[in-house]
Order: C-alpha cells, then structure tokens, then sequence
C-alpha cells in the first residue's frame, strides 16, 4: 500500500477524531457545522474540490505551497468577527465568487520554443520599476491581523519591491510606511470625505509624503450587507467595545471614528473638523475638482464599465478595475471579465490597473495579456500577515513572484510586452 502524503494522514487523522467525537455518524460537513460556525465549511477556493480541512496547517512561512496554505493558517489566528470582515462578500457572494472563477473562463495558449531562460517580470510605472506587474491593493487597517500592520506589509513589500496602495483606513499614515519603503512610496487610496477640506488635507498629507497616486474609490454608493461579518460578528464573544467605538445601543457593532483613531487624519486641524459644510456627492465633478488639487496621477478605483471606462481616458485619469473584491454589490459581474471589455476600448491610452480574485501568478499573467498594466492582490497578503506577520507576507510576496516568472516562461514571454490579447481564448 502506498505511503499516504502529510495532508492525507492529516485529514484521516481529523475523521478519527470525528469518528471518535460525539458528533459520530455525521459527514464531515455535518461534523464542522456542529462544531464550528459554517465559516469552517467554506473551501478556501472554488478550484479546489475537497472539503477544506482545517488541521492541516503549515508551521511556518516557508512550507507555504501556495497563497491559500496561508489562508487556513490566517484563519486559525484570527478573532472570528475580523475573519469574517476580511472574507465576507456582499449579500449572497456571487460577485465575490464570480470574481475568481471567471479567472478559469479565460485561457491562455502558451508559445513554444522561445529563450524565456532570462525572463523578466519586471514593470515600471511613475518612473519606478518593480520587480512584478503585482501591487497590494488597499485594505483598511491591518492592524486587526496583526499589531505590526501597515509598517509590517509595508516592509515585506519593499522587500519584494512590490507596489502598495494604503488605505484612507489604515492604521498607520503615509508618513509612517513610507519610510519602510525602501524610497518607492505607497499609493495612496483616498475614500472621499464628507467635507472637502477633510478631503484635501488628507491628499496633501499623502502629496507631501511623496505618494505617486491617488486611487480614489467610488464603488462604495450605498449600505451593504456582509452576510458572512453579520454572522461571524454575531457568534464572537469577545466585546466589541474594548478596542472599537460602538454604535450606541448595539455593543457587538463597532464604528470607524475615523477623527479619532486613524492616522492619515492626524494632522486635519480641530477647525475644520467643526466647520460647517455641505456634503459632497461621489460624482465626475468630484474627480475634477480633485484633479485642480493635486499633482499626483489619478486613478479611479470600481471601474467596471467601458463607458465610464472611456470616460477616465477623456478626463485623462487612469482606471482601476475592481468591483471591492465582491464585498459592495452581488451583482455577479466578475473584474476580469469588464476587462476583457475595457482593454480593447481603452487601447493603451492611460494605465489599467484590475483586482478581484486575482491568487496565482498565471491569474496576474493573464490579466497583463488582456491589458491590464499592474493586477492588484487583496486577500492573500491579509492572510499572510495574520498568519505569520511580516514573515507571512514576506512568503506571500515570494509565492506570487516566483509564480508569475515561472508563468511568463511556460507561456512563451521573455517580457510583459511579450504577453498580448491573441494568446488568451474563452476556455471550453
Ligand atoms: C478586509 C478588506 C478591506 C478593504 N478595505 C478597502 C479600503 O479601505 N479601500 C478600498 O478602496 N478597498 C478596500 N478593499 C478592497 C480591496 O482594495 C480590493 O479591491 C479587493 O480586496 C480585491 O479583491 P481580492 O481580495 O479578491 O484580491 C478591502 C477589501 C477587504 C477584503
């Protein structure tokens, strides 16, 4: 009989334990169900058809296959309601799921016999060259994984020299990661405030810190529900309140005080926060009043659409493909697929940048076929923080490099321009 492998013996011992358990005579699932929340019956991937099994856990950094032997890890560590903000999707997940199986829909052909031996992933952009077409997209407060946060992926990103973009709502500003970076700042992503002048002392913060961009996101209009957050928050015991602000009569729901605890704010002066103002709206008229404030390039982040695609081209801002990760509508329209949209309209007059799904590197090399000039990774840097700190995204930023090298080189690309719409087809 064949030895059977480390994740085998490590499920089987898992059904021992089951079969063992009072909960005998269920499936696994049943198992899981009765003795954890049903965030645990998730598989970490829609590629992988197994049930996810939550013993078989890496030890350390380096023994990490691929992005998603973190996830299980970053799971174990978590408090339940923080994993299930990071993971959520909004209402029933369709977007969110959309997003990485249409991945699968688009195939690449791969050329042969061409000398990739000295491939090179490498791409510049506002005059700064990277080591890959791969940046960290914004997510807020990293903290809550990690007490490190931003100064953690800030680092093990420079070391990668990979490209950030931080958050309105990260828990340290501009000022502070840039100095981590290695001289290569992090863009900065700007959720407009209620009030203009808010707004503008925050960009000048990010201007003044040497930020190269601003990616202003305007895929958030309306409430939204994050079914798998409103049950995870629900079924964690811990009190809110110690770390969080919380709405008044419901302890379990934290609020962002953004005055209060978030540093890019730090510097706004009490007059203006007690100034009266007239609310703006998220509109154009927004990102051109914007465009009069600042020198930094702009991208607008949410684009799903080659109308408003097409608009960016005309105001001259660049377009930044994204849907939140399927966290603000369930719409079921996945990033990749607008992209295949927005590419040939756009015809390489201002930079594309796309998230959404986005785990390996053939995903990253693929998306750079059709166009896109820098694929953001959302997710799996979190799980690499929370799993490990700056060692697991340090392992992150290595997985997803040597991926996409070893991507180019089976397809046939010694560089990124090697890569082009012609070799990507519809799969079967
Ligand atoms: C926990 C979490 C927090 C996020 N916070 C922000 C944010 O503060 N600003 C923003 O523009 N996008 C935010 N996003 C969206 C990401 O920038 C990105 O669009 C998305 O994560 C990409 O999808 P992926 O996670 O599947 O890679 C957040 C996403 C997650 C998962």
């Amino acid at each position: 009989m064949r030895d059977l492998t480390r994740q085998e013996k490590s499920r089987r011992s898992f059904l021992q334990y089951l079969a063992a358990s009072p909960v005998l005579g269920m499936s696994a699932h049943e198992a899981l169900a009765a003795t954890g929340s049903e965030l645990q019956q998730r598989a970490a991937d829609p590629y992988i058809w197994k049930p996810y099994d939550p013993s078989y856990l890496v030890e350390k950094p380096e023994d990490a296959l691929d992005v998603f032997e973190l996830e299980a890890v970053a799971q174990k560590n978590s408090p339940l309601a923080h994993w299930g903000w990071m993971s959520t999707g909004a209402d029933g997940e369709g977007t969110y799921r959309a997003n990485r199986e249409d991945i699968s829909k688009f195939a690449i052909r791969s050329r042969r016999l061409r000398d990739v031996k000295s491939a090179d992933p490498s791409r510049e952009i506002f005059g700064i060259k990277y080591s890959v077409p791969i940046f960290l997209s914004p997510i807020g407060s990293h903290t809550q994984w990690n007490p490190d946060g931003e100064i953690a992926t800030g680092r093990a990103s420079a070391k990668n020299n990979v490209a950030q973009a931080l958050s309105t709502m990260a828990t340290n500003s501009t000022t502070e990661v840039n100095k981590v970076r290695n001289g290569k700042p992090v863009m900065f992503q700007l959720y407009q405030q209620a009030n203009w002048e808010v707004t503008k002392a925050i960009v000048a913060r990010a201007e003044r810190d040497g930020c190269p961009a601003v990616l202003v996101t305007v895929d958030g209009v309306s409430a939204r529900k994050d079914m798998q957050w409103e049950r995870s928050r629900r079924a964690d015991t811990r009190l809110c309140a110690t770390c969080h602000e919380v709405r008044a009569g419901n302890p379990k729901e934290p609020v962002g005080n953004v005055r209060l605890k978030k540093p890019q704010f730090s510097e706004v002066p009490a007059a203006i926060w007690d100034q009266k103002f007239t609310p703006d709206a998220l509109t154009w008229e927004f990102l051109k009043r914007l465009r009069d404030f600042t020198k930094m390039d702009i991208f607008v982040k949410g684009i799903m659409d080659v109308e408003d695609a097409l608009m960016c081209v005309k105001l001259g801002y660049g377009v930044y493909v994204s849907n939140h990760g399927g966290r603000n509508e369930d719409t079921a329209g996945s990033t990749i697929a607008s992209l295949a949209d927005i590419a040939p309209a756009v015809k390489g007059r201002v930079p594309i940048f796309i998230d959404g799904g986005f785990r390996r590197g053939m995903d990253v090399v693929k998306a750079v076929a059709m166009g896109a000039t820098m694929v953001g990774v959302g997710r799996p840097y979190i799980w690499g923080l929370a799993a490990f700190g700056e060692a697991g995204v340090d392992r992150v930023m290595q997985i997803l490099k040597a991926e996409t090298l070893a991507a180019m080189q089976q397809v046939g690309a010694a560089t990124l321009s090697d890569l082009n719409p012609k070799m990507i087809h519809k799969a079967l």
